[in-house]
């Protein structure tokens, strides 16, 4: 079920009431949780997605800079919650223009129609930005220098924000998942449903989030109006072992079916085009300053994951 998430972000509410709330990319998986919880802070969200969507969302391709701008102003927002992307990693890595396309002009774009409405931006980010051989936990101020086209495309689409107005803000997450599309976690769990075992590198570190814990530190991001780099995630580190075993835990499954491998040997049998961090965990730092703390990673895990199992046909009785 969509629901919001767990984050002490309580002031939100009040402080959202009234504002007009465009959120790129709706029908995403983040965006299945920040409409309905701009909703429940008193905002009224405006979804904008590729095509006509569930829920009416309004379709603007953000590669076109004359729709975008058109739309946006049609939309009349108090605010704009930058959501849509192109994150197919090993896609853009094979179609490095289309990354920059969608991630960085569009990114642009946005930002530009932002500053002719006059709306405050709310853009997100990503860890991939980062090259994740040494320097975790990285601080918003640490330097990028991303391994793939995503991860480039999106400091480009960063930069174009933060150079349209330096009050806008770009909001770096990482691993999310959740909703009712594809994510680590439902892989984990229907490949563990079906063939009963799993190897998952142990040598890849990051910050899993979920995403409607994700979506009301945006909301409460916004409420506060911060602007500049903001690192946002649930709170902790995790391996992809270490994540695959919690979710195992947490749909009631044996978590020794899930055994460790190395990025070199799962990369042999299973080649990818994108490189990813081999650590690049964020120091949600400024967020914390800012009173926006997200829970565990493992307890989002503990919260949502026995209903992914019970969706996924297994008992949700967790061990
Ligand atoms: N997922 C992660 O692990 C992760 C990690 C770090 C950062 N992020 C960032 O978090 C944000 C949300 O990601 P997500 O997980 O919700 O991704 P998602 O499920 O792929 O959603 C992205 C949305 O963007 C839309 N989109 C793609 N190209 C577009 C275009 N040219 N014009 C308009 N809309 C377009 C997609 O629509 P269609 O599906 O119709 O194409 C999709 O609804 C993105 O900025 C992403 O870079 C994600």
């Amino acid at each position: 079920m969509m629901g919001v998430g767990s984050t002490d972000a309580a002031p939100a509410a009040a402080s959202l009431r009234g504002m007009r709330v465009v959120v790129t990319g709706a029908g995403g998986q983040l965006g299945g949780f920040l409409v309905p919880a701009l909703a429940a802070a008193g905002a009224t969200p405006v979804g904008f997605g590729s095509r006509p969507g569930p829920g009416g969302a309004v379709p603007v391709d953000v590669t076109d800079e004359a729709a975008v701008l058109a739309a946006i102003a049609a939309a009349r927002p108090d605010a704009v919650i930058h959501a849509a992307a192109y994150t197919d990693v090993d896609g853009c890595e094979r179609d490095p223009a289309r990354a920059e396309a969608v991630n960085g002009a569009g990114s642009a774009h946005v930002a530009a129609a932002a500053v002719a409405t006059g709306a405050h931006l709310v853009a997100v980010g990503t860890d991939f930005v980062f090259p994740g051989d040494g320097g975790a936990p990285y601080a918003e101020d640490s330097p990028p220098a991303p391994l793939s086209a995503y991860g480039a495309s999106k400091l480009s689409g960063e930069r174009a924000v933060l150079a349209a107005s330096p009050g806008f803000a770009v909001a770096r997450t990482a691993w999310v998942w959740g909703g009712p599309g594809k994510h680590f976690p439902r892989t984990v769990v229907r490949t563990l449903r079906d063939r009963g075992e799993m190897e998952v590198v142990a040598d890849e570190t990051g910050c899993p989030t979920h995403a409607g814990d994700l979506a009301d530190a945006l909301v409460a991001l916004l409420a506060v109006r911060a602007g500049g780099i903001v690192h946002l995630t649930n709170a902790g580190r995790a391996t992809r072992f270490a994540l695959a075993r919690a979710v195992a835990v947490a749909a009631g499954l044996d978590p020794a079916s899930v055994r460790s491998t190395t990025t070199e040997a799962f990369l042999a049998r299973y080649p990818l085009p994108a490189r990813r961090p081999a650590d690049s965990t964020l120091a949600n730092t400024r967020a914390a300053g800012l009173g926006i703390r997200p829970r565990p990673w493992d307890e989002a895990v503990s919260a949502h994951v026995p209903a992914l199992a019970a969706e996924l046909g297994l008992a949700a009785s967790p061990r």
